[in-house]
């Protein structure tokens, strides 16, 4: 049988999904795939291409109607997000929500991200194990989106609880019905409370949260309050999981390379651009979805009106053409070129941010926990076709003394 990407993306292939993305794109990069009914590019130069494309729309769900009634609900709040709309929409909820991104308002974080990451490797430093993924990468993001946004401290758990299976049908669209119903359900109950959230008349919120940002919207009778908080709802998972993964297969990676992890204790000065370079090596987003306005041409192929086309950014990212020894971590590859955050009108609003974050995690994780080491069971790969990331990954070091004290407690 020859190799589809849905045999590529199946979790007992996670392992080697990088080796069976090079036999697909060496046998053709952008090809027709029957069983998902979608054309599969896995080329760099065709999927930045195409994802910056306005001949290509990002609409997710053109036929609501169409989509079952479980889903529904949530296909219908999808549909009212920025990364799933077209212009002019797009534009005008993008310049709206992009007030809560600017360089100014990322960098007011920077002492809050530090803050959290201390105060979370710091807990473990004593004990010498963690695992970084239930301990750090999963969180972490959520703490910060939720500071974004105004969410207290004691209600962040309900947004995960929330999140998790809206983000589970987003990455996979062969959800079941029950799968489907959690999801709608979820949403209809984080959109509730967001309202009630951006409503609250408890005084003036903090001045750094999107609901500071945002009052002046809730207020305006022009602003249509429900598409704000379909916008809201997107920060809150689009701002979480893809960190989470992000933050676990970049530690992953450095674990299991540990003459990479050395040198960048040796220069640390190249910890952003290994941030880029952990981004394009094993990309939290595997897969964006396009969907051809007209028929068109594209890489020489003829694209049907209304067909879809899957950019698998995984592949994209691994394409020698651009990246030349592409299996290799190389912290001084020139930058600027991977497509871990999209392309084009869609790129990652929340790239400043998710950079931030991943500098601090990295210079934490690399300085404050000597001889860190896998411990145990091989990690695992989470069930899901668009997004990559790993359920746990625990760790072993050298216990050190708890923050602020000398000894090292029993
Ligand atoms: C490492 C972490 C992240 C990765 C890998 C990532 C990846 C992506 C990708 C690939 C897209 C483009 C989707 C497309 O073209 O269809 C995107 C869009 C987006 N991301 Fe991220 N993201 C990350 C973190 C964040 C954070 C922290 C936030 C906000 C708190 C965020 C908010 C958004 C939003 C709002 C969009 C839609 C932009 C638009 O449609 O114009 N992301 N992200």
């Amino acid at each position: 049988m020859p190799l589809t990407l849905l045999s590529a993306l199946r979790p007992q292939n996670q392992e080697r999904l990088y080796d069976l993305y090079r036999e697909l794109r060496s046998a053709d990069d952008l090809s027709w795939d029957r069983r998902l009914d979608a054309w599969v590019a896995t080329g760099h130069a065709v999927v930045s291409g195409a994802a910056g494309d306005p001949r290509f729309s990002s609409v997710r769900y053109p036929d609501i109607e169409a989509v079952s009634e479980e889903l529904r609900p949530l296909a219908r709040v999808l549909s009212r997000q920025m990364l799933y709309s077209d212009a002019p929409d797009h534009a005008r909820l993008r310049s709206l929500l992009s007030r809560a991104f600017t360089p100014r308002a990322v960098a007011v974080l920077r002492e809050r991200i530090s803050g959290a990451v201390d105060e979370i490797v710091g807990r473990a430093v004593p004990a010498g194990r963690m695992d970084v993924v239930g301990d750090l990468a999963r969180p972490l993001p959520l703490a910060v989106v939720c500071d974004l946004l105004g969410v207290p401290e004691e209600d962040r758990s309900l947004m995960s609880s929330w999140s998790d299976p809206v983000a589970a049908a987003i990455g996979d669209s062969r959800l079941d019905a029950d799968g489907s119903r959690a999801a709608s359900e979820s949403m209809t109950r984080m959109l509730d409370y967001l309202r009630g959230l951006l409503t609250r008349d408890d005084g003036p919120p903090a001045p750094h949260t999107l609901r500071a940002l945002l009052a002046t919207g809730v207020e305006d009778p022009g602003q249509d309050v429900d598409e704000l908080l379909a916008n809201c709802a997107l920060l809150l998972i689009a701002g979480h999981e893809t960190t989470t993964h992000f933050i676990g297969n970049a530690a992953l990676a450095l674990l299991t390379q540990p003459e990479a992890a050395d040198q960048l204790r040796r220069s640390p000065e190249l910890i952003p651009a290994a941030v880029e370079e952990l981004l394009r090596y094993d990309s939290p987003v595997q897969l964006l979805l396009r969907r051809a306005r007209h028929d068109l041409d594209l890489a020489g192929r003829s694209i049907a009106a209304g067909q879809t086309v899957l950019l698998v950014c995984g592949a994209a990212n691994r394409d020698p053409a651009v990246f030349p020894d592409p299996d290799t971590l190389d912290f001084q590859r020139p930058g600027g070129r991977h497509v871990a955050f999209g392309y084009g009108p869609h790129f990652c609003l929340g790239a400043a941010l998710a950079r931030l974050e991943g500098v601090v995690v990295l210079e934490a994780l690399l300085t404050r926990l000597p001889g860190w080491k896998l411990d145990g069971a091989p990690p695992r790969w989470q069930r899901s076709l668009n997004f990559r990331g790993l359920t746990s990954l625990d760790i072993t070091f050298t216990p050190g003394p708890r923050d602020g004290q000398g000894a090292t407690p029993d």
